[in-house]
């Protein structure tokens, strides 16, 4: 249904939230929704949304606005929800942890099979029903088992040695939560999250008023 042009990444980046959005109206029971309603909901404006919307398929009706459900499902295929997929999160320390007992990316269908420190006090505790393994046994792991996405929650000295082990057996995505760019091998994708760079972000949007709020005057 959707069409097969390549989305700009622009409104890739503008996608989980859509879904998120059609969730909610879904949830709520509404099954069809004006461009303009929803850039209300979502403070954008309607032209955005319908530029987006008509990247990847015709489904805005004149008079008759979108079909919620319809369009639901059209981005979760484009996101690619209509899988599933293994991971193995590398690093059980605060983050590692965090990650691991968000049971709502399980829910999504990101299925968290394993868990490797280095930490012999970490090896062998459970979380969510998984066991937390010794990091040596990471490459056997991955030989034996394919791994989609591979999320590093180690320190940044040693976020490049498990990206490469990751790498090296096959792992295509890769979740970076370790405060360094990773070198990739071609074809392998890296999605970074700093936190501390939205933090900051809102440190700069707080002071932004001191800082330039003067300039017109
Ligand atoms: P943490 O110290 O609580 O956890 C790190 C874990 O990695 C420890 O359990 C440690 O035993 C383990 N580890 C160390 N070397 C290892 C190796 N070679 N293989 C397997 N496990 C190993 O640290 P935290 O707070 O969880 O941070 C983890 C990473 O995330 C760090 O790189 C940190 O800078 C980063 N971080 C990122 C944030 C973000 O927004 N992306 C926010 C906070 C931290």
């Amino acid at each position: 249904m959707g069409k097969s042009t390549v989305i700009s990444m622009a409104v890739v980046r503008r996608l989980p939230r859509y879904r998120r959005y059609l969730s909610e109206l879904l949830e709520n029971g509404v099954d069809r929704i004006s461009s303009k309603e929803l850039s209300e909901r979502m403070n954008l404006t309607a032209s955005q949304i319908r530029q987006d919307f008509n990247c990847f398929g015709d489904f805005g009706q004149q008079g008759y606005g979108y079909n919620v459900k319809e369009l639901h499902n059209e981005i979760a295929r484009i996101i690619g929800l209509n899988k599933s997929y293994k991971t193995v999160i590398v690093g059980a320390g605060n983050i590692g942890q965090a990650i691991a007992n968000y049971s709502s990316f399980g829910k999504l269908g990101f299925n968290l099979v394993a868990i490797f420190d280095v930490n012999p006090k970490l090896i062998g505790l459970k979380f969510r029903d998984i066991d937390i393994r010794d990091v040596d046994d990471l490459d056997g792991f991955l030989e034996e088992n394919k791994i989609d996405i591979g999320i590093i929650c180690v320190p940044k000295a040693q976020a490049q040695r498990t990206a490469d082990i990751f790498q090296d057996r096959g792992i295509k995505a890769i979740w970076n939560f370790a405060p360094i760019d990773l070198k990739t091998k071609e074809g392998v994708i890296i999605e970074n999250v700093h936190l501390s760079d939205s933090l900051l972000t809102l440190s700069y949007r707080l002071n932004e008023a001191e800082l330039f709020g003067n300039e017109s005057e």
